[in-house]
């Protein structure tokens, strides 16, 4: 079999970039290790940043995003008793998040792509990539108990963060760059009314809490918890006890709990690699970046990259442009890292770090305090939760300067 891109994951990566190059009539295939049913199981994060909106709407697969997703000018933070408003729209220039589930966005990209007949080959094993560096690369895998193999021109590694997209680089063509938190989130999903009409982002001497929603009727909460406790150590009651102790009075006294839909523990980890391309394989996703969820930024950056990838292609396949290529890495690192370093910061200010001492427990608070009370602070926060621009692939050079005859 041969196609233009083949596409490795269709977690919400490789099904966003095969639906933009749909639409723009370049063939690919994707490769998904797991069944539909398992892609779908899984519950992630639900903030959409305005350019991943966007991009959604570019691929056509918006409307029932747009008919249900909630959009959110603002969030609360909370800071012990404290409320502080982060006023996204006002802040930014009118720009705002989408609540919809990850979920959601996949359940979506999923039937657009049967609706234009794409291949998507599920439950393929041993996917393995081949001379990424030459011209015609190529993959080998088994489906149905039969060896195949997928010749393309460009391979992209949408397959997260165990997949064997990155495992297949030399370890020497890459540097990594990770560091691993001393806590993880448990979350809980439940059919009870949010407890707040916008996010509410906790910081509390017991530790973070985030509440969060699904849609009027289905919230999602996380308390931090030390790293090695385990979700059946949590009964719903314990739970809720300890969603309520960290939240302010008022938000405690007016949450309505009540069984839980699905409950588990994520780990919290920053990584990078660089570059994210090696020949013509390229890293996409969670394949190359993990964020902590505290700055909502995992699914946006996929998002991001997804973007520079496509627009890359498009111009490579519609004009020629093979030296925009090797621009790829750049372009995502310098957004990548931006987000990495807000996603940092956010789980640096509000979360306990065990055996913190006195004083950076004080500075920390200190640094919240002096960035909540000032407008630039607030601002400088805004900014990033909605989002940061995307990058062009191709900038428009910027013109001589004419300086007019008469000043000559
Ligand atoms: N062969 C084929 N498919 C694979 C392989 C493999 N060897 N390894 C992993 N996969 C599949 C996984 O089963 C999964 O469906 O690749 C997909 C990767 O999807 P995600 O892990 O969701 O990653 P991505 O599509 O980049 O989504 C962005 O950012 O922060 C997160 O929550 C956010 O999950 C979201 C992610
Ligand atoms: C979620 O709804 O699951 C969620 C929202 C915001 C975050 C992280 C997770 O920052």
């Amino acid at each position: 079999m041969h196609t233009q891109v083949a596409i490795i994951g269709a977690g919400p990566s490789g099904l966003l970039l095969g639906q933009l190059l749909q639409r723009a009539g370049i063939s690919n295939v994707i490769l998904e290790r797991q069944t539909p049913s398992y892609v779908l199981s899984r519950i992630r994060a639900g903030v959409l940043e305005q350019g991943m909106v966007e991009l959604l709407r570019k691929a056509g697969v918006h409307q029932r995003m747009d008919a249900e997703g909630l959009v959110h000018d603002g969030f609360e933070l909370a800071l012990g008793g404290r409320r502080v408003h982060i006023d996204l729209k006002g802040l930014t220039g009118g720009r705002t998040v989408m609540i919809y589930g990850q979920t959601e966005v996949t359940r979506d990209l999923m039937a657009a792509r049967e609706a234009v007949g794409a291949t998507t080959l599920y439950e393929a094993r041993n996917v393995q990539v081949h001379d990424p560096k030459g011209e015609h690369p190529w993959l080998t895998y088994e489906h149905d108990g039969q060896a195949h193999r997928l010749d393309c021109d460009f391979i992209a590694g949408c397959d997260g963060f165990h997949g064997v997209a990155r495992q297949s680089i030399p370890a020497d063509a890459l540097e990594i760059f990770e560091r691993v938190y001393p806590f993880g989130w448990l979350g809980i999903l439940a059919d009870t009314p949010p407890v707040n009409e916008e996010l509410v982002y906790a910081t509390h001497e017991r530790g973070f809490a985030l509440c969060s929603m699904r849609s009027a009727t289905r919230t999602r909460y996380y308390v931090q918890v030390d790293a090695n406790e385990k979700a059946e150590d949590w009964s719903d009651e314990r739970f809720w006890n300890e969603l309520k102790a960290r939240l302010p009075q008022e938000l405690a006294d007016k949450l309505v709990t009540g069984p839980s839909i699905e409950k588990s523990i994520a780990p919290l980890r920053s990584f990078v690699v660089e570059p994210m391309q090696y020949g013509r394989l390229f890293l996409v996703g969670d394949a190359a970046h993990i964020v902590p969820p505290t700055g909502a930024k995992g699914l946006n950056l996929a998002a991001s990259d997804v973007s520079t990838l496509f627009d890359i292609l498009l111009k490579v396949y519609r004009e020629g442009r093979t030296d925009l290529l090797a621009r790829y890495s750049q372009i995502c690192l310098r957004r990548v890292w931006k987000a990495e370093r807000f996603s940092w910061w956010m789980t640096s200010m509000l979360h306990r770090f065990p055996g913190a001492d006195a004083f950076s427990q004080r500075i920390a608070a200190t640094e919240l305090d002096y960035f909540v009370g000032s407008e630039a602070g607030r601002q400088t926060i805004a900014e990033n939760y909605v989002g940061l621009p995307y990058e062009a692939v191709d900038p428009l050079p910027t013109p001589e300067l004419q300086v007019p005859a008469h000043c000559a």
